[in-house]
This record gives C-alpha cells, structure tokens and sequence, in this order.
C-alpha cells in the first residue's frame, strides 16, 4: 500500500479535503478579499463631496470615497469590484473627468457600477423638475448601454461668496434674467436622505453577493 491508498483507506484525505474547502471559504473573511467598493464622486464646491461621505457612512465598511480629480482612472478601475458614480451638475452637465471615465473605461465599469447619483438644485417637486432631473441622468449615462439599476439625486447647495467670479457672473445672470428671482444662498443638502440611501445599498450589495 502507498502513502496515497494508506491515506485515503484512514480517511485522511476526505478530512484534509474538507479541511481545504472549508479554508477556501474563511479565506476572504481572514484576507479581507470581500468585494472593494468605490464611491467615486465630481464636485466642484464641495456639496457632492459630503453627500458621497454621508452615503459611504450609510453603506458602513468596505467603501473607500474617491474624488474623481484626484485618481489614477487606470489604476481605480482594475483595483475596484463595484462602483457608485456620483456628480455634482453644473449648467454644462456632469463632472467632465467622471464623463471621461465613463466613455474611456465603459466596457470594464458599465458591469461594475450599481449605483448613480446626482446632487443639483433642482429638487423634483413638480413635474417640469422631474423631467429636467431625468435629463440630467440620462445625460450623465450617455456613454453608458446599460444604465444603473439604482439612481438618486440630491439637494445641493450654492453659497454666492464661495463661487468663482465666471460662476458667480454666470449664475447672476441667469437668475436675474431667467429665473427672474433673487441671486441668494442655498442649501438643500440632507446627511440624512444620503445616509438612507447608502443603507438601501448596503442591503442591495448584500443581496447581490448572496
Ligand atoms: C455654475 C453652476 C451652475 C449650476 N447649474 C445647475 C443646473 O443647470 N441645474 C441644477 O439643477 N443645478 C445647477 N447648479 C446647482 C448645483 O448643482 C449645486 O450647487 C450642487 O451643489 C453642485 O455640486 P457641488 O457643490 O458638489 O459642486 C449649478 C451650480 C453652479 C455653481
């Protein structure tokens, strides 16, 4: 009798089998291989950042918070599992550098991302804002042939000191002769309604990877 039958005739190897399974699943648990998520956010005066922090808060662990400028494209898209793409939107639209992303990287992130948000200053309350928020979606998917699953957008906010003179010149304007409204600070940003939907995510990625 070889090592081999010996071992199988007391069992040894069935043991050692179930024992090597049995490690292959603990495995991600011990090296912290669970799925890498990045929420990686466009903002240009800082509204989209704190609501991409008080999502990632509502996911919990797990999350690593990106700011798109500040990225190696290349780099984040091989290191991440799962996206969440959020941009701040300004009358020309989405962050360009998320844009980028997503039309130089589409066939690797589109399978990738489960979640979209926006964060404006329209706010959906009537139906001329709901159409004009769904333009703003579609807009920020163009590059994308299948759209995010999950999308919601935010109340921003816009504080006149902190814009820069072309912003400030531009958004003047547009109240004073479009909206015909007062040029006055704003903030519509609620940690709470971010944080809600990072739970409703954590519960969705949770039923995804089960
Ligand atoms: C120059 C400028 C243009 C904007 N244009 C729009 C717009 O077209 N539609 C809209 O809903 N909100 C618009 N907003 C409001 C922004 O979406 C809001 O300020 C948001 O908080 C921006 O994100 P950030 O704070 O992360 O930069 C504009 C704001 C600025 C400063």
């Amino acid at each position: 009798m070889d090592r081999r039958d010996f071992l199988l005739s007391t069992g040894i190897i069935l043991v050692s089998a179930s024992a090597y399974s049995f490690g292959n699943s603990i495995k991600p648990l011990i090296e912290g291989k669970s799925e890498k998520i990045a929420l990686v956010y466009g903002t240009r005066y800082g509204a989209t950042e704190d609501t991409a922090k008080w999502i990632a808060k509502g996911i919990g662990s797990n999350v690593d918070v990106l700011n798109i400028e500040t990225i190696d494209l290349d780099e984040t898209i091989h290191k991440y599992d799962k996206f969440i793409i959020g941009s701040g939107i300004w009358i020309d639209g989405a962050h360009k550098r998320l844009m980028e992303l997503l039309s130089t990287y589409k066939e690797q992130i589109q399978p990738k991302i489960i979640a979209s948000f926006i964060v404006c200053g329209t706010t959906g309350e009537d139906d001329a804002g709901k159409v004009r928020i769904e333009g703003y979606f579609e807009r920020f998917h163009k590059p994308l042939d299948v759209k995010p699953s999950l999308k919601r957008h935010f109340g921003g906010r816009m504080i006149i000191e902190k814009l820069s003179d072309k912003d400030r010149k531009l958004l003047d304007n547009f109240y004073r002769n479009v909206l015909k409204k007062e040029f006055a600070s704003w903030d519509r940003t609620k940690p709470e309604d971010a944080e809600k939907f990072g739970i409703e995510l954590f519960a969705s990625t949770k039923a995804l990877s089960s």
